[in-house]
């Protein structure tokens, strides 16, 4: 048995088998009215035989005006409770962990199929790691607007716990909502909500007391944080490091590190060559984390290798070793680690050439091999990046159609 066989307890209690998490990623796979559906389910049931202790789903936007992609599972009532209970269900046998990802986009939600933007502060997206985000100007959130997004996550998180999920991950990474009130450059309040560190770090503090509050102690909660914005003003390590202290002390089960934001994003390898240590990025980061926190981290960001895998769980700097891409084109990579019938998992994508669209190839192209993968289908390495380009584009423009109709439908 190798250590990443070995099984993690974490502070609650609770048990992951091994140490190999499938990372969120976007499956954007919801029908048109952001439900969960069949093909959802059938690739949870395929990845619950990866051999992986933990999955966690991609980001569920827990209000349906404010949502990151077309076909984002929406969770903001009970509405969907009997899919949601299938899709809990999917792991059923397996002895794999489940847990949800919960997020609100925040300035980061896609401008053609939003009303408005909500943020921290009214401080637009300068440029996008994708095509079509918006660089509209975001409406400031006022203080009862944040105490109700507050009050949403918990909402979403007992939704999801009711249905079977065995845990949350409140998204705290990438500059989405959580992560803009931690960055001064996103948030420029003057209020309890912005300014120093203490006021920035306090609406993830209230996220997860809510959650808390509402799951109970034995119900692991995690969290996705940045090791830094890679922005100049931005959310910088030394501040993340403290709010690994501060949530750690407040008795968070998981931190998985990533980094990064839409106009920066360090998360998908778009970094200093010189800062990615032996394949993995925030590696630098991870060693000063483990050094002032006993709880548990999960680093996720350029693993590929087997050995670097073990590696770095061997010498205690990660307890969990979060994959993603590599997830949608090696479906059983969990058990090929295991068996050693692989070793090495790269992911080269299929690229158009063209700069302003090979940035949002990063996500698209992954997707369309993770939507193969809830239709029974293959993986399909030299899959077209310019049919998987022209169908999103569709995806967009249909999603606007829908919600533009249902704007004026909800005035009449
Ligand atoms: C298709 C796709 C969708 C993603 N969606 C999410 C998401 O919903 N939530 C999240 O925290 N990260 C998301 N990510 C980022 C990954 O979780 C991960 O941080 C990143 O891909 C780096 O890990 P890797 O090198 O193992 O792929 C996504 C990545 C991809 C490729």
């Amino acid at each position: 048995m190798t250590v990443l066989e070995k099984e993690m307890i974490l502070p609650n209690g609770s048990i992951l088998k091994n140490r190999i998490a499938k990372s969120a990623m976007s499956e954007n796979l919801s029908n048109k009215n952001n439900e969960p559906t069949a093909t959802l389910i059938e690739l949870y049931k395929k990845w619950a035989q990866s051999g992986a202790g933990l999955l966690i789903t991609g980001n569920i936007m827990i209000d349906s005006k404010a949502i990151g992609e077309p076909r984002n599972v929406v969770v903001e009532n009970r509405k969907n409770f009997g899919m949601l209970k299938e899709w809990a269900e999917s792991v059923k046998g397996t002895n794999t962990q489940l847990w949800a990802q919960i997020n609100h986009p925040g300035r980061q939600a896609m401008e053609p199929i939003n009303k408005d933007l909500k943020a921290p502060s009214a401080v637009p997206l300068k440029s996008g790691g994708r095509k079509n985000a918006t660089k509209k100007i975001p409406i400031a959130l006022s203080e009862s607007q944040i105490l109700a997004i507050i009050e949403s996550f918990g909402n979403t998180a007992i939704i999801l716990k009711d249905a079977g999920f065995t845990g949350v991950q409140i998204h705290g990474a990438h500059g989405y909502l959580v992560s803009q009130f931690l960055s001064p450059y996103t948030n420029i309040r003057s209020d309890k909500w912005g300014g120093s560190l203490e006021n920035r770090a306090r609406f993830v503090i209230e996220v997860y007391r809510k959650i808390r509050s509402k799951v109970g102690r034995s119900f692991p909660i995690g969290i996705k944080l940045n090791s830094a914005d890679f922005q100049k003003g931005g959310f910088s390590e030394e501040e993340s490091i403290e709010v690994v202290k501060i949530l750690s002390k407040e008795g968070i089960d998981l931190i998985e590190i990533s980094g990064g934001t839409y106009e920066a994003p360090a998360m998908m390898g778009k970094r200093k060559k010189s800062t990615i240590i032996r394949e993995v990025y925030f590696m630098d980061y991870i060693e000063k984390a483990r050094k002032i926190t006993t709880t548990p981290l999960m680093l996720t960001g350029g693993f590929r290798t087997a050995s670097v895998m073990k590696d770095n769980v061997a010498s205690n700097q990660v307890d969990i070793i979060g994959i993603a891409r590599p997830f949608a084109l090696y479906p059983n990579i969990g058990n090929e680690i295991f068996n050693k019938s692989q070793t090495n998992f790269n992911t080269k994508i299929k690229k158009t050439g063209v700069k302003g669209i090979d940035g949002a190839m990063n996500i698209i192209w992954y997707e369309a091999q993770i939507k193969r993968l809830g239709k029974g289908k293959a993986p399909k390495p030299d899959l077209n990046p310019w049919l998987v380009f022209i169908k999103y584009s569709w995806l967009i423009l249909e999603t606007k159609l829908i919600r533009n109709k249902k704007t004026s439908f909800n005035k009449l």
